[in-house]
């Protein structure tokens, strides 16, 4: 559980820009953030440092990536009214943070996170012994944190990443979350509550830290966070307080686990750019339509005559995302009966994958043809995000001991 139940409410997540989105990257990221922007405060950012630290030999393609990717998120339907959109090397508060945290971070925990040998042996032909790609996960870190984010929306390649945003967090809420005179500045910031409200505190502290109720724990959370009169810092001492433990300067995020992408690609795999099976959102619908054609089928279906199985063909993969029942029974019964040939049984699957994409890229049009609008957005959410960062790096300065005045 987060140490702050309340900031729960804010989501981070970022994308690598890695060029034109495809069908997999929208049903397995896009169409999640497309909900979550209506339950939480969302800050979504482009990864552009991120992209550099395994593609730091091509950064001619990076620009164009960025915008691409952007106009993606846009006319898929990410709303820049619900979620602040960004560029992650223009809040600079993210190389701070993150140059903050590797002063505290033990080598070994980077050194066991999984995708650093994974990726190492995955990508032979890039040399990733770099510094960069080592602290990447740090980087990551330094994203969340720097948003005080209560949600994380990762794949399950990136849980061991929040995994260590949180023992970082509390590493360094250990170091410096302790300050002179704790117990007394907690007193005073109950106090600061009302009499009512500082009894209910107490209460909630005692139940939660003697008896390990995390009711009491979440209410406590709920109570300080609705206190109007009282300072960040405060707020911060008595989130601590109430675990038994120093100021919560930097809240430990959670994971909010993306179920897994089923969308098959034009091979059956999972569809990435790496496997060569992808197709694009703005892939032109004739260009769709020739891929689909071209799919592999269960190689039992020589002739048209020959009946197949359905379970032993990629396509059918395909129609489980898109058709609904009346059609399924159509393959089915079609194809284990040679009722059907194989192009007439991917019709409708091209209709339904021209019909989705269509709406997309009428919006992709539009954002292309008014690309100042698209930067306007892009200066908006950073702005905004970088004024939320600002503000958590002046404490974590404080703390650090450099604000100098
Ligand atoms: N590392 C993530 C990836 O490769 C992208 C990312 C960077 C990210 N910073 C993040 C995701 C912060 C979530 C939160 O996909
Ligand atoms: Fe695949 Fe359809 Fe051909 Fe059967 S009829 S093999 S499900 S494409």
């Amino acid at each position: 559980m987060s140490s702050l139940p309340n900031q729960q409410q804010r989501v981070l997540s970022g994308m690598r820009p890695t060029g034109a989105l495809h069908l997999g990257h929208y049903h397995g990221v896009l169409k999640n953030w497309l909900k979550l922007q209506h339950e939480y405060e969302c800050f979504f950012f482009v990864a552009d440092w991120h992209a550099l630290t395994t593609h730091y030999e091509e950064p001619q393609n990076l620009e164009q990536s960025v915008w691409e990717m952007v106009i993606d998120w846009l006319a898929v339907g990410v709303n820049p009214g619900s979620a602040t959109l960004f560029i992650q090397s223009r809040v600079q508060e993210h190389a701070e943070l993150h140059l903050l945290l590797s002063m505290i971070t033990p080598l070994g925990w980077l050194e066991r996170v999984p995708s650093y040998k994974d990726q190492q042996e995955k990508l032979k032909e890039r040399d990733l012994a770099t510094y960069g790609f080592l602290g990447y996960p740090l980087l990551q870190s330094a994203d969340i944190l720097a948003y005080r984010a209560g949600l994380v929306p990762v794949g399950e390649d990136q849980v061991a990443h929040v995994e260590l945003t949180r023992e970082v967090a509390r590493r360094f809420n250990f170091l410096y979350g302790r300050e002179p005179g704790f117990e007394a500045k907690v007193d005073t910031a109950i106090k600061k509550m009302g009499k009512k409200n500082a009894k209910l505190y107490n209460e909630l502290r005692r139940k939660y830290q003697e008896q390990g109720d995390d009711e009491a724990l979440l209410t406590g959370h709920a109570l300080v966070e609705n206190q109007k009169n009282i300072t960040l810092g405060d707020k911060e001492r008595l989130y601590g307080s109430l675990e038994g433990g120093g100021r919560i300067i930097l809240p430990e995020p959670d994971a909010l686990l993306t179920p897994a992408s089923k969308m098959p690609g034009l091979d059956g795999q999972k569809m990435s750019k790496s496997y060569d099976n992808t197709i694009s959102l703005r892939e032109d619908p004739d260009q769709v339509a020739d891929k689909l054609r071209k799919m592999p089928t269960d190689p039992a279906r020589v002739r048209r005559t020959d009946p197949g199985d359905p379970e032993k063909c990629p396509v059918w993969k395909l129609h489980q995302v898109y058709c609904n029942d009346d059609v399924r029974d159509w393959v089915q019964e079609g194809c284990r009966t040679a009722g059907i040939g194989c192009l007439e049984c991917k019709a409708p699957l091209i209709e339904a994958v021209q019909g989705e994409l269509a709406p997309i890229q009428e919006r992709a049009r539009q954002f292309e043809e008014d690309i100042d609008l698209v930067r306007k957005i892009i200066n908006d959410g950073t702005n905004r995000a970088r004024e939320v960062a600002r503000q958590t790096l002046t404490e974590v300065r404080q703390v650090m001991g450099l604000e100098y005045r």
